[in-house]
């Protein structure tokens, strides 16, 4: 048995192995087409051709951090901040939920005005307002009793990429005071708290190799999440990598594929990075073995402000024209945009 029926079959390899898998299926069109295939039958399996949305609401740009890569780190001073105020978060609910969004994420900076009492009030009003929606969190680092008083009131996801699985590249991207031990401990307390949880990379971080590609997935295999995001990196002007290549969309695509094998109920969003990289990149993604999108539901006055990256896209359109445009390009490549919670297939 080859390498490739070998990861087919037992959805796992170890990590040599990986870098081989990626290796060769760089190399040879035909295997990342046997692994594409693979992928799809397997969404196909389990998700039938529904693909599930996500309302974003990127509530806030203020942020703590300064990580070396993102656009909206502390150190840059060129940003605009805003924060949301409750009531024009629970307007983006409000317009989402109209459209058919059964998902609201709440993303944002690591902003400390939203102390656990302000974001536990929040997410206390969505749950209430909206008892038939999932809400899912995405707002960094906090403790464990944060987590837990957030799931308490109501919330029931969270997405916290990993970023990368290799330390030495992880304390490159990263400042000092930021650690990887302490990330990958958030996300295990975020499982114990019996959150959906959602981890993730950026593919072709500065300085990345294969084998922390490898490395992603060997971690992604142990965490077991539930969610995983993974988008190119793409540099931003007023960060240290402004100068650096972008990620490969080629290689998101097949590291789409392998993920879908490796976990294969996952739920696996075609990512705005990647639509931005490549104007067909969100289907690309779909056809890879994504199911989810997540079209902006933000205010239009500050979805530039949400700048993670250069030239991000759906930062013009109305979250309508979004539901709108994503429903046609969906449909046209064989999939059905769905108003629904979208949990993951048990
Ligand atoms: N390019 C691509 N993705 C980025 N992110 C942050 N900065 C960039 C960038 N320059 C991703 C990180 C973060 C998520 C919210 O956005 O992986 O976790």
């Amino acid at each position: 048995m080859n390498m490739i029926e070998k990861f087919i079959m037992n959805h796992n390899l170890n990590k040599e192995e990986f870098v081989e898998l990626i290796r060769l299926a760089e190399e040879d069109g035909s295997i990342r087409q046997q692994l594409r295939e693979e992928a799809v039958k397997i969404r196909r399996e389990h998700y039938g051709v529904d693909v599930f949305t996500r309302g974003l609401i990127e509530f806030t740009n203020y942020c703590k951090n300064d990580c070396y890569y993102c656009g909206i780190r502390r150190g840059n001073r060129n940003v605009k901040r805003y924060r949301l105020t409750k009531e024009e978060i629970l307007d983006c609910c409000e317009n989402g939920y109209v459209l058919g969004f059964r998902t609201f994420v709440l993303q944002g900076g690591e902003d400390l005005y939203f102390t656990d009492e302000r974001m536990a009030d929040i997410v206390h009003a969505i749950r209430a307002g909206y008892p038939d929606c999932a809400i899912t969190l995405s707002i960094g680092e906090r403790s464990y009793e944060s987590y837990k008083m957030l799931k308490e009131a109501g919330a029931d996801r969270y997405l916290l990429r990993h970023e990368t699985a290799n330390e030495e590249l992880y304390s490159s991207l990263h400042p000092k005071e930021m650690s990887y031990i302490w990330r990958r401990q958030c996300l295990y307390h975020l499982k114990e708290l019996g959150y959906q949880v959602g981890a993730g990379f950026m593919v072709g971080s500065p300085g990345q190799r294969m084998e922390d590609l490898a490395a992603d997935l060997v971690f992604l295999k142990e965490l077991n999440p539930q969610m995983v995001g993974i988008g190119p990196f793409i540099p931003h002007h007023d960060t240290r990598y402004a100068a650096e290549p972008a990620g490969s969309v080629e290689r998101t695509e097949l590291l789409i594929s392998i993920i879908r094998i490796l976990l294969p109920k996952v739920l696996l969003p075609a990512t705005t990075a990647l639509g931005t990289l490549d104007t067909c990149g969100r289907e690309k993604g779909l056809a890879a073995g994504a199911n989810v999108v997540m079209p902006n539901l933000s205010p239009l006055k500050n979805r530039r402000q949400y700048e993670l990256y250069d030239n991000k896209i759906c930062t013009g359109e109305e979250a309508a024209e979004c539901w709108g445009d994503l429903a046609a390009r969906v449909e046209r490549i064989g999939y059905r945009l769905v108003s629904d919670r979208g949990d993951a297939a048990v």
